[in-house]
């Protein structure tokens, strides 16, 4: 996820330019930069590495002056964050900004470096810049044509903005699979990845949908398809406040997070799957097939909710790579005397990548030779930069200090590690790999099915914001779920939840339950189903009210609040029945009132001991 605006018009740009990234911030700031027109036939770039303050204090030095330009600022997924991985990409007199993941990077690259492009940075973006300079040079058609030519060779996901200097006073922009929002202007256009960078100059937009590009310039913005068909679009005004536009129109944060999970999901599976071989793409793994095969043991350590997908990841090893594996919470590894050595691949999950007691386990483990897969979210952060590998997620960078898009592109990403481990071993046969990895493809589908729910879930969450305490049960890769589905709540709504195995209700937890003690039991069909059932009707007979997580379909649920979720393979389970429990929490946090984006005491990065 990162930021894009560009701008045609008669005011000098790039000060406006640099005031609309700053609203874009929220999408990605490893680093920034502009292309501004400055005069007939020249492009001129400034970039910075870090924060916009970066790129203002490089614009003092190197001032950009011109009419039309374009920006962007930056979440690393291809190239560490540096100035030469910041965008613009420049190639000839064309510079390319880029939000999205291209999936055919590598042979595009090949290729282009066998034609003799020499690259400057290890983006997958430099190849769009090369790809339209190089159709450009053929001079066969004009410059939407030429674009197009070159956009037909990509596959991936996309929203670019383009200017050339062959080409004034004109931006090009195109999208598939990321957002593209035209700020309609009095002699002026804009482009945006959102609206809030749009709002101090125009209300009047024009989505871009998929497959579709525009060619903007001061009075006009015309749209067609990607394959050149003309299309004509009114503009919709947009009413909602600065505040509210920065939250795409949602009140929360961790609400549009919530609700971003099925992009979080694709971004994080795009270009990894081959589901005709039944294969992961051994590339973007972070663990070789020789690697694999010499695993004795897999090893997780992780914190919070990182450690809660660690669990499903451990449960998916043993069950597809039959290799023995365990979970520890990073603190404790650093307060044991661990034993690890070669033979064991430890495994760190962290969306931050900055947590300190996992980056302590991760040393530790590194020292007596155990080997290092970082599983994180954030580009070239500590944890990966101590590992031998990474497995990076693509949630785009969360605001929301109660984790729920990294959570589940943590489950997407161990779940391909489990099936890449599973088919290097031999454990796995192709069809079940590919089974599952189908099944993990149509996840973003059932997890919209599942955020349909939403106000079914809020009036539930009206019924039971008073609870003083609650308990999560669940089995299998159910448990992870109710851990997790306890701490999102205790985190955000202040209320004591815990989460356990449910199997484990009857060594304890059982003593607690009356009828003041809701329980939430995640009781989808699978293996477990029968006796996780006998689990919700001991709770019943102790007169506890409770919220059953139960599939679409499930007539035998009776007696209970129920939530359904979409019918899936077990495997991803886990992927939808976390979803009613961070609705379920947000909600109730709302009704509380409480900060939901910043709850009280806690840190996004927990960077101390
Ligand atoms: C998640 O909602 C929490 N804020 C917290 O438990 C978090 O998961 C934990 O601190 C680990 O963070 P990490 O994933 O960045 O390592």
């Amino acid at each position: 996820m990162c930021g894009i605006v560009g701008y045609v018009g008669d005011k000098d740009c790039a000060s406006l330019l640099v005031e609309g990234l700053r609203k874009l911030e929220y999408r990605g700031y490893d680093s920034a930069g502009l292309a501004v027109e400055t005069s007939a036939g020249k492009v001129g770039v400034v970039r910075a590495v870090g924060k916009l303050a970066n790129l203002d204090a490089a614009l003092a030095k190197t001032p950009l002056s011109g009419k039309t330009g374009i920006g962007h600022t930056r979440w690393a997924t291809h190239g560490r964050p540096s100035e030469a991985n910041a965008h613009p990409h420049v190639a000839g007199n064309v510079a390319v900004v880029h939000n999205g993941i291209i999936e055919n990077h590598v042979e595009l690259r090949r290729g282009l470096e066998a034609a003799g492009v020499k690259f400057t940075s290890d983006t997958d973006t430099e190849i769009v810049a090369h790809l339209v300079h190089e159709e450009m040079g053929k001079k066969q058609g004009d410059f939407a044509s030429s674009v197009r030519r070159a956009l037909a060779r990509l596959r991936g996901a996309y929203a670019i903005a383009i200017v050339c200097g062959d080409v004034p006073e004109t931006i090009l922009v195109a999208k598939n699979a990321s957002p593209l929002v035209i700020g309609i202007g009095d002699g002026e256009m804009m482009a945006a990845s959102d609206i809030p960078a749009l709002l101090a100059h125009t209300r009047d937009v024009i989505f871009l949908e998929d497959g579709e590009m525009a060619v903007l310039e001061k009075k006009s913005a015309t749209l067609s398809t990607l394959d050149g068909k003309p299309i004509t679009r009114a503009p919709k005004r947009i009413d909602w406040s600065p505040a509210q536009a920065e939250k795409g129109g949602f009140k929360h944060f961790m609400l549009k997070e919530i609700f971003e999970q099925p992009r979080a999901i694709e971004d994080t599976l795009r270009g990894r799957i081959d589901v005709t071989a039944g294969e992961i793409v051994e590339e973007e793994i972070g663990v070789t097939a020789t690697l694999a095969k010499k695993i004795a043991r897999v090893y997780f350590v992780a914190c919070g909710t990182s450690s809660h997908a660690a669990i499903a990841g451990r449960y998916w090893v043993e069950q597809l790579a039959r290799i023995p594996a365990t979970v520890e919470i990073g603190s404790e590894v650093r307060t044991r005397e661990p034993v690890f050595g070669p033979g064991d691949l430890v495994v760190a999950v962290s969306q931050s990548g900055e947590t300190a007691d996992t980056l302590a386990a991760v040393r530790t483990a590194k020292a007596m030779g155990a080997h290092i897969l970082a599983v994180a979210n954030v580009l070239d952060s500590a944890i990966p930069r101590a590992s031998d590998g990474a497995l990076y997620t693509h949630a785009g960078p969360e605001i929301g200090v109660a984790s729920t898009k990294c959570f589940t592109a943590q489950l997407a990403a161990l779940l391909m590690l489990a099936v890449h481990l599973g088919r290097a071993r031999g454990a796995l046969s192709k069809e079940e790999a590919r089974r599952i990895l189908d099944a993990l493809l149509a996840v973003p589908h059932a997890m919209r099915d599942a955020l349909e729910e939403a106000e079914h879930v809020k009036n539930l969450a009206r019924k039971y914001a008073r609870a003083r305490d609650m308990l999560f049960l669940g089995r299998g890769t159910g448990f992870p779920i109710a851990l997790e589905g306890a701490l999102k709540l205790k985190e955000i709504s202040y209320i004591h939840a815990e989460g356990y195995a449910a199997g484990e209700m009857k060594h304890g937890p059982i003593a607690l339950i009356d009828e003041e003690m809701p329980v939430v039991v995640v009781a989808p069909r699978d293996a477990h189903y029968e006796k996780t059932m006998s689990n919700l009707h001991e709770v019943r007979a102790r007169e506890a009210q409770v919220i059953a997580v139960v599939s679409e379909g499930d007539k035998d649920v009776v007696g209970v609040d129920a939530i359904r979720v979409p019918v899936v393979e077990p495997e991803v389970l886990p992927l939808v029945t976390v979803i009613p429990l961070q609705l379920l929490s947000y909600f109730i946090a709302d009704i509380k009132g409480t900060d939901v984006d910043q709850p009280r005491n806690l840190a996004k990065t927990v960077t101390v001991e």
